[in-house]
């Protein structure tokens, strides 16, 4: 026992209060929390959270009473009679108080309790399960480790790493993976969806409030699961059409000659063998399209910012900042890297 708490000293609660609303506070609150939804279904599993969280403390605040008056309570008869007296006329009285006592503390009140909790589950998931209107239009997300692949079929787009999506109506995520189980969760709009390898499901998507919401695998898949992340964008409707109008295009012609030193650096058969870039020789399927990388706001599936300095960084040496990914180190020497760099950020 430390100098400050003598002993027999009453537990020091205003120590433990703030110590105890630091870790709730930091660990419930930031940008990417269940606790603050920006979306329908995202708001039907926080209300159904919320509900549990205040259950679960009527529940704990009952047993530590209880347990404070047991503890606290004066006794009627002095220490140590207890054992020895024999049976009295009203020890049967208590006996029955005690039983109706249990039954309702340890069987009546779970009972109801947990039927609560199941209502309130299933209601959630049938609210959950679809939107309240069709949805008018559908993405495919694709898993690879450790990155994402965002199609827009219907508009012949594709991208990486950041789903856009209208903001105020449903979407339709259609989610597969080329290689491993992944996992698709934004914690602001909706719950966990596994993207399995050889199959297709269907989930939706929605947000209620304009805005960027980070997103990320749930579901452990290999030595940078941690590090694959995705953004989605939400937006209003017209700045949405603008976005898709801009990504159907190919990509921009390099103009200033750094830019075009960049562009006949990167078109050697080990770049352009995984990456596409749309209206040139580069066609490849392994890895992130690149037709309008420089409009993204990260890399590398949300581990880094994107800037010249980033971008080049991990052209020059990809293992060093995302060890185990799988774009191989190519030798590419800082000076070339820096030039391809200058090319990828022209590709808004
Ligand atoms: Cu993909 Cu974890």
């Amino acid at each position: 026992m430390s100098r400050s708490q003598p002993a027999g000293s009453p537990l020091q609660l205003h120590h433990l209060v703030p110590a105890a609303a630091v870790v709730l506070v930091t660990g419930c609150t930031g940008a990417a929390s269940v606790l603050e939804p920006r979306g329908p279904r995202a708001a039907d599993v926080a209300g159904l959270w919320w509900l549990m969280f205040w259950l679960a403390a009527a529940v704990y605040l009952v047993v530590v009473g209880i347990l404070a008056h047991g503890l606290f309570r004066r006794r009627a008869a002095p220490a140590g009679e207890d054992e020895l007296r024999p049976a009295a006329a009203g020890d049967e009285g208590a006996g029955r108080a005690g039983l109706t006592y249990l039954t309702v503390t340890g069987v009546i009140a779970p009972a109801i309790i947990v039927l609560v909790v199941l209502i309130a589950t299933i209601q959630t998931m049938g609210a959950i399960a679809g939107p309240a209107t069709p949805p008018r239009m559908s993405v495919d997300v694709i898993g690879f480790q450790y990155w994402w692949m965002v199609r827009y079929a219907h508009r012949d787009v594709t991208t990486a790493n950041e789903i856009h999506i209208p903001v105020g109506e449903p979407v339709e995520l259609n989610l597969t993976s080329v290689d491993v189980i992944h996992s698709l969760w934004v914690p602001q709009l909706m719950g966990k969806m596994d993207l399995i390898p050889g199959k297709t499901l269907t989930t939706w998507i929605q947000a209620s409030e304009p805005g960027v919401y980070w997103g990320e695998c749930a579901e452990y898949c290999g030595v940078q699961h941690a590090r694959m992340k995705f953004l989605v964008v939400a937006e209003p409707s017209e700045q949405f059409a603008a976005w898709l109008a801009r990504e159907q295009q190919p990509a921009a012609e390099p103009t200033d000659p750094s830019a075009l030193a960049g562009f006949q650096a990167i078109m050697r058969p080990s770049c352009i063998g995984c990456h596409t870039i749309k209206g040139t020789p580069a066609q490849g399927q392994l890895g992130p399209d690149l037709t309008h990388i420089g409009s993204r706001r990260t890399i590398a599936a949300g581990t880094l910012p994107n800037n010249r300095g980033t971008l080049a960084g991990w052209i020059a040496d990809p293992q060093h900042l995302k060890p185990g990914n799988l774009m191989p180190d190519l030798a590419i020497d800082l000076q070339t890297a820096h030039v391809i760099a200058d090319y990828l950020e022209t590709l808004k």
